[in-house]
C-alpha cells in the first residue's frame, strides 16, 4: 500500500488530484494521466525521456443532453497487458504481434449528470491508442455530440507534412513547413482540380498528419477502426502549438449519433527517433477489430489493367454520346488480350453503363443505375471471352456521390456482377453526396463505406473505394475491402493546376498509407499527356525506374498498372518488372526512408523465396547504398536491376532507364544513382 499512497501524493504536491503512469513494453514510452484541480482529464506522453505531447486535455461537448462532458472523478482503474501475434489475410507481412500495456480509467462526471465514461489507453513500443468508451447505462442512451475537444499539444514547432482540413476531399498535394507556417486556405487556394472542396479553415489539417521534432523525433497523428463515428481532422491552436480535434458534420450541423455502450475510434500517436520504425509500425492494424468474416478463401490480391488512362489522356470517353466510346466490346477484348498475354488477374472497364453523359456536377439522385450497359458493350460475349482467358472483367460504379441511389440499388448490382463472373468492384463517390448537406468523411459516409465492404463480403466481392475517407486500418476486419485512392494518385498528374510533385510518393507512405493500401496505380510509362490531346501540357513527374519502384514502395494488395497497352509494348524488358512483381508479402524491411526526401524498402514474396526492393527519391538526384543482410544466409541470388540511365531526369529524358543482371550474397551492397524524381526497382531470385 504505501507505494501508491506515496504515489499520490507526489502528484498532490504537484498541484494535481490523481495521477496514473504507464510505461510500454520496452519502457521507452512513458503515458501520464492526470485529473487536474478543476477536474479536467489530461494526458501526456515520453518518449526516451523526450517530450512527445504535453499535458492535452479530453472530453467532449454535447448536444443532447445539452453539456461538457470535460469534468470528471476516477471511480475506477485497470492495467493490463497483451501479447500475441496474428496473421493478416493479406499484407505486408505474414504475422504481426500485437504487444502492448493498457490502462483503462473509469470516470464519472462531477457535474451530476451521473454519465460514466471509460477512457482506454494502450501503449505499444511504437506509440500510443486511446479511446473513449460510454457503457450502456440509464444516465446516457441515445447521445449527440457537439465536438470531441481530445488534444494533442505539441512540444515544439515542428516541421509538419500536412494537407488542408477539408470534410470531402484528400486528394491534396502535401505542404512541408513549420507548425506556426500551417496555412491550410492559402495552401488548398493553389489547388484548382479538387472538385469540390469544403474547408475547414486556416489552421485546420488531416490526418495521417506527419511530424518531425527539430533534435530527430518523428511523431505521427491519426486515427484507427474508424466505424460509426465521424472522420477526425485537427485545428491547431498557433500559440500554444495544440491541436484540438474536429470531427466532421453532418447535413445540419451535429458530429456523431451514438447509442450507448458506444465507443470512439481510437487516437493515435505513432512516435519513434527512426524513421523506418515509422513506416514498419502495425499500431493502426492491431487496434483494429480481427478479421469478421469467416471464409477469406476466395479473397485474392491482385494485379490488373484498364479502361481507365485512355480516357483520362482523351484518346477515348467514358460516355457513348461522344463517338469515342472507349468501353467498346472490341476494345475491352484488346485489354482482355493483354491482360492474358502477361498474366494480369484482371481488367478494370469504366464507362461500361449508360449514365456518363450527365453524371458530374449535378447533384442529382438518379444517375446510373450499375445494371445497364452501353449499346456497344456486349458484357455477355466479354465475361465469356474474359473467362475463357482466365482474366476477370473489374466492375466500375461510379456513384457520383449519389450514395442513396447506391444503396438502393446494391443489392442488383452486386447479383449482377455475380452473373456475370465477376468478384472485384471499384467504386467512386466523386461528387457532393447525396443524402444532400452530408460529407464523404461524415458519420453517415462512414457507416456507408463499412455496410458496402459487408455487403459485398455476402457476395464474396472484393472492394476498392475511390474518393472515401481517410483509412484508419479496417481491411484488417474486412479483408474483402482491398484498398483505396484517398490520397492524390498518379492520375493527378493529368490535373493541370499543380499535378504531382516529385517529393509526393516519398510523403505518401509517411502519410496516408499508415491508414491502408492505396490503388495510387503506378506504372506510368509514357510522361507527356499530350499523346492524343496536343495542346495538354500535363505530365508525370517521375522517371520510369521510378514507376516501378513505386509498386514496392506503395504497399497494396490491389495494383493496377495503368498506362495504355501500347505504351507498355514499347518497352517490354522494363515491364517485366511488373509482370514479376508481387502483390502480397511474408515480409518488409524497410532500409532507408525520410520523409519529403527517399524512400527503400525490400519485401519478400508470400509464395517464393525472392525478393523485391523499391527505392524513390524526391526532385534531387542521389547516390544510394542498398546493404543486402536480410537475404538467407549461405544462398546466392540473381538481382535484376531496372535504374535510371545516366542521363535520366524526370523533366528531360524520364523514360531513360537501364536493367542490369548481377549476382548478389547476403551482405553485398548495391550502389544505386538515382536521378532528379528517379528510383530503382529490383527484383532478387535464389540461384539455385
Ligand atoms: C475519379 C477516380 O479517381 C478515377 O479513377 C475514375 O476514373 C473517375 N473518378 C471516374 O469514375
Ligand atoms: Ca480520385
Amino acid at each position: 500500500m504505501l507505494p501508491v499512497a506515496f504515489f499520490l501524493l507526489i502528484f498532490r504536491m504537484a498541484g494535481a488530484q490523481e495521477g496514473y503512469t504507464l510505461e510500454s513494453p520496452d519502457g521507452r514510452l512513458h503515458l501520464n494521466v492526470a485529473l487536474n484541480d478543476d477536474d479536467r482529464l489530461a494526458y501526456s506522453l515520453t518518449f526516451k525521456n523526450r517530450v512527445v505531447i504535453k499535458p492535452s486535455r479530453m472530453g467532449f461537448l454535447l448536444e443532447k443532453p445539452e453539456m461538457a462532458l470535460q469534468f470528471f472523478k476516477v471511480i475506477n482503474t485497470e492495467q493490463t497487458q497483451w501479447d500475441n501475434t496474428w496473421k493478416p489475410v493479406l499484407g505486408e507481412v505474414s504475422s504481426i504481434r500485437n504487444h502492448y500495456n493498457e490502462l483503462a480509467l473509469q470516470l464519472k462526471d462531477t457535474q451530476d449528470s451521473g454519465i460514466m465514461v471509460w477512457v482506454r489507453f494502450r501503449l505499444f513500443d511504437d506509440g500510443l491508442g486511446f479511446r473513449y468508451e460510454f457503457p450502456g447505462q440509464e444516465s446516457l442512451k441515445y447521445f449527440i455530440i457537439r465536438e470531441e475537444v481530445t488534444e494533442f499539444a505539441m512540444a515544439g514547432d515542428h516541421t509538419a507534412f500536412w494537407i488542408p482540413g477539408d470534410y470531402d476531399s484528400n486528394e491534396y498535394l502535401y505542404n512541408t513547413t513549420k507548425l506556426s507556417e500551417i496555412d491550410a486556405l492559402a495552401a488548398a487556394a493553389k489547388e484548382k482540380d479538387i472538385a469540390f472542396p469544403s474547408l475547414i479553415g486556416p489552421d485546420a489539417v488531416q490526418t495521417p498528419l506527419m511530424l518531425k521534432t527539430e533534435d530527430g523525433l518523428y511523431i505521427n497523428l491519426h486515427e484507427a477502426a474508424l466505424a460509426d463515428y465521424s472522420t477526425m481532422d485537427l485545428v491547431l491552436n498557433k500559440q500554444s502549438l495544440t491541436f484540438t480535434t474536429h470531427l466532421v458534420p453532418d447535413a445540419v450541423g451535429n458530429k456523431g449519433y451514438l447509442h450507448t455502450p458506444a465507443h470512439t475510434p481510437w487516437r493515435t500517436i505513432v512516435v519513434s527517433d527512426s524513421p523506418e520504425e515509422i513506416l514498419a509500425s502495425k499500431l493502426i492494424l492491431n487496434l483494429n477489430e480481427p478479421c469478421k468474416l469467416e471464409d477469406t478463401s476466395w479473397i485474392k490480391p491482385q494485379k490488373f489493367i484498364g479502361v481507365w488512362w485512355e480516357m483520362h489522356i482523351g484518346k477515348g470517353t467514358w460516355d457513348l454520346a461522344s463517338g469515342k466510346h472507349a468501353a467498346n466490346t472490341e476494345n475491352v477484348k484488346k485489354y482482355i488480350d493483354f491482360a492474358a498475354e502477361f498474366g494480369f488477374d484482371g481488367v478494370l472497364v469504366e464507362g461500361w453503363n449508360v449514365g456518363w453523359e450527365d453524371w458530374f456536377g449535378n447533384w442529382k439522385e438518379d444517375v446510373f443505375d450499375f445494371v445497364t450497359p452501353y449499346p456497344d458493350y456486349d458484357i455477355a460475349l466479354l465475361s465469356e471471352y474474359a473467362r475463357k482467358k482466365g482474366v476477370k472483367i473489374i466492375m466500375h460504379h461510379e456513384t457520383s456521390g449519389s450514395v442513396t441511389n447506391y444503396e438502393r440499388r446494391i443489392d442488383s448490382a452486386f447479383r449482377y456482377m455475380k452473373h456475370y463472373g465477376m468478384n472485384t468492384v471499384k467504386t467512386g463517390y466523386v461528387g457532393r453526396i447525396i443524402p444532400r448537406g452530408e460529407h464523404h468523411d461524415g458519420q453517415w459516409m462512414n457507416r456507408h463505406f463499412i455496410r458496402v465492404a459487408q455487403k459485398a463480403a455476402e457476395y464474396k466481392i472484393m472492394v476498392e473505394a475511390h474518393e472515401p475517407s481517410h483509412p484508419t486500418g479496417l481491411q484488417r476486419t474486412y479483408p474483402n475491402w482491398l484498398a483505396n485512392e484517398a490520397a492524390r494518385g498518379n492520375e493527378f498528374n493529368n490535373a493541370p493546376t499543380l499535378g504531382i510533385t516529385p517529393e509526393h510518393q516519398t510523403i505518401l507512405p509517411f502519410t496516408r498509407l499508415l491508414g491502408g493500401p492505396m490503388d495510387f496505380t503506378p506504372g506510368m510509362f509514357h510522361f507527356k499527356l499530350n499523346q492524343f490531346i496536343p495542346s495538354r501540357t500535363t505530365e508525370v513527374r517521375t522517371t520510369l525506374a521510378k514507376q516501378l519502384a513505386l509498386y514496392v514502395t506503395i504497399y497494396s494488395p490491389l495494383q493496377m498498372a495503368g498506362d495504355l497497352p501500347e505504351n507498355y509494348r514499347q518497352h517490354l524488358d522494363a515491364f517485366q518488372f511488373i509482370v514479376d512483381v508481387p502483390v502480397d508479402w511474408q515480409d518488409t524491411r524497410i532500409l532507408d526512408a525520410e520523409p519529403g526526401d527517399y524512400v527503400v524498402i525490400a519485401r519478400k514474396d508470400k509464395n517464393s523465396e525472392d525478393w523485391y526492393i523499391g527505392g524513390i527519391t524526391d526532385e534531387l538526384a542521389r547516390n544510394m547504398k542498398v546493404q543486402l543482410d536480410f537475404l538467407t544466409q549461405g544462398q546466392t541470388y540473381l538481382a535484376t536491376i531496372y535504374r535510371d540511365a545516366k542521363d535520366a531526369d524526370w523533366e528531360e529524358n524520364p523514360a531513360a532507364y537501364e536493367i542490369k543482371e548481377q549476382r548478389v550474397k547476403p551482405g553485398s551492397v548495391l550502389n544505386l544513382a538515382l536521378a532528379s524524381g528517379g528510383g530503382f526497382a529490383i527484383r532478387l531470385t535464389p540461384i539455385p
